[in-house]
């Protein structure tokens, strides 16, 4: 499984394949999950692809809810407890515990594990933009924030988000960048310093580059797709250790004829990446449906179309090699509680696989129909 390429000065370039950390390999983790044919892990590793979700340690109470998980799944990512405003309150502390405890569950279960995620916009703590205010400062804490959790779980991530959200064109910077405060204080190349300090303190992890907003036929995501390769190419030409782009596949707009997804332009756009050496994976899937009808059953029906056509079409790619859903069921999904993401009609979401009692909804049938489905 392993085909690292040397590469650049002092690391080596995991983009033909990846690396089978130490806990458990991605090899065991599809073995396991082989002998629960009839589950969406079980079929999705015929095809030898990890299937998985995130889970919130603060969920972990709910044993009825852990079982499902490590029924349906052979890969686990923490959903919070590895972004920097949660594990870094102040200077002084990084507090893994949360983050351990997920992690153990996962290799309890011989479900791989993925990182998630070591640079985010959205969460930087409070204190540090407040408190670190020259660009020296701000590259430290950078290095601090990547270093800290690639060493601690060395070995342990089948993959680790190293930047989430990056691209922006609509904020008008060079190279499409999002604005942030990395970008402010350490300029364009946080980036590549970002994959570079990861590399070196978990060379088995497969870097991945997440990003959402290019899944649909239109403009405002073609823009978002061109820029996400040119900054891909621009990392590949100053031999950044990347290895994989994660597509979020949150996908808010599908049912509303507005953004169309056409199976052929995200086929397109997989095997861009693919023809980069990289592999794909489908990071966060779930339909935020706040702007569909209450009417349920025309609900879950949007739901499952959404989510199935996609999954097709990924599942079809050889490039892809796990699919994350964001919460396996509506009882833990973010989407009841986030600010922007709940419905406004006080209805709860049904934007996951399973309903709040945990029972599979159609969306559960259509992605089992399109992993069985799947061309490869
Ligand atoms: C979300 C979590 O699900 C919420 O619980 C939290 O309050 C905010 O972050 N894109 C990402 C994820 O990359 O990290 C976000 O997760 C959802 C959008």
């Amino acid at each position: 499984m392993c085909a690292a390429l040397a590469a650049g000065a002092g690391f080596a370039l995991p983009r033909s394949g990846w690396a089978d950390p130490a806990g458990i390999s991605v090899a065991e983790a599809l073995d396991a999950a082989r002998e629960r044919p009839n589950t969406l892990a079980g079929r999705a590793a015929r095809k030898n692809i990890l299937f998985g979700t995130s889970l919130n340690h603060w969920d972990m109470e709910d044993a009825a809810y852990l079982a499902v998980i490590a029924r349906e799944s052979s890969i686990l990512v923490p959903e919070n407890a590895l972004k920097a405003n949660q594990y870094r309150a102040s200077p002084d502390r990084f507090d893994f515990g949360p983050a351990d405890k997920v992690i153990a569950f996962a290799t309890e279960n011989k479900l791989a594990a993925r990182g998630h995620t070591l640079c985010w916009f959205n969460s930087i703590p409070p204190w540090v933009p407040k408190t670190i205010t020259s660009p020296e400062g701000a590259r430290q804490e950078l290095l601090a924030e990547v270093t800290e959790p690639c060493r601690h779980f060395a070995g342990r991530m089948q993959s680790w988000d190293v930047v989430n959200e990056v691209v922006r064109p609509d904020d008008g910077l060079p190279l499409g960048l999002r604005q942030s405060y990395w970008l402010d204080k350490v300029g364009p190349d946080y980036i590549d310093l970002a994959f570079f300090a990861a590399h070196e303190a978990d060379p088995s992890a497969l870097l991945t580059l997440n990003e959402m907003d290019v899944e649909y036929d239109h403009p405002y995501f073609e823009t978002k797709r061109v820029a996400v390769l040119a900054l891909l190419k621009r990392l590949i030409a100053n031999k950044v250790p990347i290895g994989a782009v994660g597509i979020q596949s949150h996908l808010q707009y599908v049912g509303l004829s507005k953004f169309p997804f056409t199976p052929s332009v995200f086929s397109r756009f997989l095997s861009d990446i693919a023809d980069l050496g990289l592999k794909i994976i489908i990071s966060e899937l779930d339909v935020p449906d706040r702007n569909l009808p209450g009417d349920v059953p025309e609900r879950d029906s949007i739901v499952a179309k959404s989510i199935g056509d996609l999954l097709f079409v990924a599942a079809s790619h050889p490039a892809v090699i796990a699919i994350v859903t964001w919460a396996i069921t509506d009882r833990y999904s973010w989407m009841q509680h986030d600010p922007i993401f709940h419905r406004k009609d006080g209805l709860a979401s049904r934007g996951t696989l399973l309903d709040e009692q945990m029972i599979p909804k159609t969306a559960y049938w259509a992605a089992i129909q399109a992993l069985d489905q799947a061309r490869r």
